[in-house]
C-alpha cells in the first residue's frame, strides 16, 4: 500500500521514497522530446524497482498512451489491478497464457513460428482474434525474428488474419547499441529495420505503431522515433548512460530516492577492523556510523569501500564491505543521532549522491542500482494524484 508520509521525515528503518511527480514531469519531457509519436512508459520488473501499478497510472495521467511490461503475468497483473489501455509484453516462452492475454486485450509480441502457433491456437478457443506485435531482431541478436525468418513469419500472420484469429497491430525491433550515439550499429539497425516494415506492409500488414526507440534513442535520435518510442530508465529519472549526459543534463528528475536511519553511531580507537574480513581498518580515533540497508536490499557488495552516502550533511564512503543487511561508514569523529537520515541516493538536490554515482562505484549500470532495491524496502509514493478514470477503465473485450 502507498502511504503519504511528510517528505523527508525519518525512515523506520529504510524506505525508497518515490516521487510521482518527477515521473509524470519526465514523461512530459519524454514526449517533447518525441512530439509526433506516442510513448510508451516501460514498467516491467515493479517499474524498475518503483512499483508498477502506481508508476504504470502516473504515467498514463501524464500522457502515456502505452504500457510495456516484459512477462505476460506483469501485464495481467495490470488489468487485475484496474488499469485499462493498451499494454504490450514481449518475453513470451512456450505455455504461457495466451488466451489470459487475449482477452485481457493485450498485445501480444510474436518472435517466431512457435509463438505464432500458440497464440492462434488460444484464439481459436478464445473465439476472438489475438492482438499481435511481430517483433524483427534487427541486430540484436536476442529475442525478435531473423531477416531470413521474416517473410515466413509475416505470410503466416497474414493468413492467420485471414483466418479471424490475429490482427497484427505493430511491427517492431530493439536496439543493441543506441545508448552509444554513433556507433554503426544504429544505422545498419534503422535500415534493416525500415526493410522489414516495408515487406511486412507489403505483404499486406497495416500496424497501429512501428516502434525501435528506448530511452537512448528517444533521447538521442529522432529518426527512430517512428510512431511510439518505449521509454524505461529516462521515465525513472535515470541517464541512460553517462556518455550521454547526467539526468540533470537530460532535464530528467530521478524518481527514486533511497533513505535509511543511522541504527547505531559509535566511537572506536585507531586500528579498529571494520566489517567481515576487516578490508577497513580505522588510521585514527573515529566514529562509526551503521546503516541498516546490505546486498539483500540491492546495496551492491560491489561497492564495498566506495559506495557514496550523505549523513549528517557530508558525503561519505561505505568503509569495508556491504554485508547482507547492514554497512558502515566512518563518521570521521562527527557523532550524529541515531534515527538520523542516511541518503544513498536522490536527485541530488541535498547533496546526496545519484544512483548514477552508485552505478559507478559498483561497476555497473544505473538501470541495475534501482531495479534491484530489494523487496524487504518499502516504496512509499509521493505526490500520488486522483488519475483520470477513463483511462484506468479496463480493455473492453472488443477494444
Ligand atoms: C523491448 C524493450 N523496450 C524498451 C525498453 C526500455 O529501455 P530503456 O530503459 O533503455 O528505455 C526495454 C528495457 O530493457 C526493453 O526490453
Amino acid at each position: 500500500m502507498s502511504q503519504t508520509p511528510p517528505p523527508h521525515s525519518a525512515p523506520p528503518r529504510a524506505r525508497a521514497e518515490i516521487d510521482l511527480g518527477a515521473l509524470r514531469a519526465n514523461v512530459r519531457a519524454l514526449r517533447a522530446r518525441a512530439p509526433h509519436s506516442a510513448l510508451m512508459a516501460v514498467v516491467k520488473s515493479d517499474a524498475y524497482g518503483h512499483g508498477m501499478v502506481p508508476c504504470a497510472r502516473a504515467a498514463l495521467d501524464a500522457g502515456a498512451g502505452w504500457l510495456g511490461t516484459a512477462t505476460p503475468q506483469e501485464a495481467l497483473a495490470l488489468r487485475a489491478a484496474g488499469v485499462g489501455g493498451r499494454i504490450m509484453c514481449w518475453l513470451w516462452t512456450p505455455g504461457d497464457p495466451w488466451r489470459e492475454g487475449i482477452e485481457a486485450g493485450l498485445d501480444m509480441a510474436v518472435s517466431g513460428m512457435w509463438a505464432l502457433r500458440e497464440v492462434t491456437a488460444a484464439a481459436r478457443a478464445a473465439g476472438r482474434p489475438a492482438r499481435i506485435q511481430l517483433k524483427a531482431d534487427t541486430g540484436l541478436g536476442r529475442n525478435g525474428c531473423q531477416p531470413a525468418d521474416w517473410p515466413a513469419l509475416v505470410a503466416a500472420a497474414r493468413a492467420a488474419e485471414d483466418e479471424g484469429l490475429a490482427d497484427v497491430t505493430g511491427l517492431w525491433s530493439h536496439f543493441a547499441c543506441a545508448d552509444e550515439p554513433g556507433h554503426p550499429s544504429i544505422v545498419r539497425q534503422l535500415d534493416l529495420f525500415r526493410d522489414m516494415v516495408d515487406h511486412a506492409e507489403k505483404a499486406g500488414v497495416e500496424p497501429e505503431v512501428r516502434h525501435i526507440a528506448n530511452s537512448p534513442a528517444t533521447l538521442t535520435l529522432p529518426e527512430s522515433h517512428f510512431d511510439l518510442v518505449r521509454t524505461g530508465i529516462a521515465m525513472y529519472g535515470v541517464s541512460p548512460a553517462p556518455e550521454l549526459g547526467t539526468s540533470a543534463e537530460l532535464g530528467l528528475r530521478p524518481v527514486m530516492t533511497l533513505a535509511a536511519s543511522v541504527a547505531l553511531v559509535k566511537h572506536v580507537p585507531a586500528g579498529h577492523g571494520v566489517s567481515y574480513g576487516h578490508h577497513y581498518v580505522t588510521d585514527a580515533e573515529t566514529t562509526l556510523g551503521l546503516v541498516p540497508l546490505g546486498y539483500a536490499d540491492g546495496v551492491p557488495r560491489h561497492a564495498s569501500g566506495r559506495g557514496p552516502v550523505l549523513v549528517g550533511g557530508v558525503r561519505r564512503r561505505v568503509a569495508g564491505r556491504v554485508a547482507m543487511d547492514q554497512f558502515v561508514v566512518d563518521l570521521g569523529g562527527q557523532t550524529v543521532d541515531e534515527g538520523s537520515e542516511a541518503l544513498l541516493f536522490g536527485p541530488g538536490d541535498r547533496g546526496e549522491p545519484t544512483a548514477e554515482d552508485w552505478a559507478q562505484a559498483a561497476g555497473t549500470i544505473a538501470y541495475e542500482i534501482v531495479t534491484r532495491i530489494g523487496s524487504r524496502v518499502p516504496r512509499v509514493h509521493l505526490h500520488e494524484e486522483p488519475h483520470d478514470p477513463a483511462r484506468q477503465r479496463p480493455a473492453a473485450v472488443d477494444e
